[in-house]
């Protein structure tokens, strides 16, 4: 899916925006709570931003718990960052947390809303103490401080 980490220029800076269930639906989807823009919109937005920043990036969004983790898994060798909405599965998947950590590539975490604001079940994030940070509540502007954080993590790490 990805080039071999051969490939890796030394300047790259590689993000990989991996997208969980039904965020696909952005737009349409519960717009008080989501916003009206659609995943689409987002992307092209990070998508100026990262070149406007030299970074490449690519997306993924699935709504199947195992292709979050293959993504992740993918992610090896050719990603140096990735920014993380699980959606729902934030909640509940230990097994997505055991592929960031496997994985071993710094993460950001971002939510479009507020979870901490939320019903109590959303309150916990299985991820949010394997990631590097936690972007939660600024709608999708959150997906352009996450990507701005991952590219801050990369800066400060070659410094
Ligand atoms: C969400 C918050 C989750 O609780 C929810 O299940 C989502 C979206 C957010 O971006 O605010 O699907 O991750």
């Amino acid at each position: 899916m990805f080039p071999p980490q051969s490939e890796k220029g030394s300047m790259a800076r590689r993000i990989l925006v991996l997208n969980g269930p039904n965020l696909n639906l952005l737009g349409r989807r519960e717009p008080d709570q989501y916003g009206r823009m659609t995943l689409k919109e987002i992307e092209d937005e990070l998508r100026s931003y990262a070149a406007s920043r030299e970074a490449e990036i690519r997306f993924v969004q699935t709504n199947h718990e195992g292709a979050l983790i293959d993504a992740i898994q993918n992610a090896i060798g050719w990603a140096d960052a990735i920014v993380v909405n699980p959606a729902g599965l934030t909640h509940t998947s230990v097994g997505l947390r055991d592929a960031i950590v496997a994985a071993a590539i710094p993460a950001v975490e971002v939510h479009l809303s507020n979870i901490y604001r939320r019903e109590e079940f959303r309150r916990q994030s299985l991820i949010a103490d394997v990631v590097a940070g936690q972007i939660t509540g600024f709608g999708p502007f959150s997906y352009l401080l996450g990507l701005q954080a991952a590219l801050h993590l990369l800066d400060a790490k070659r410094s």
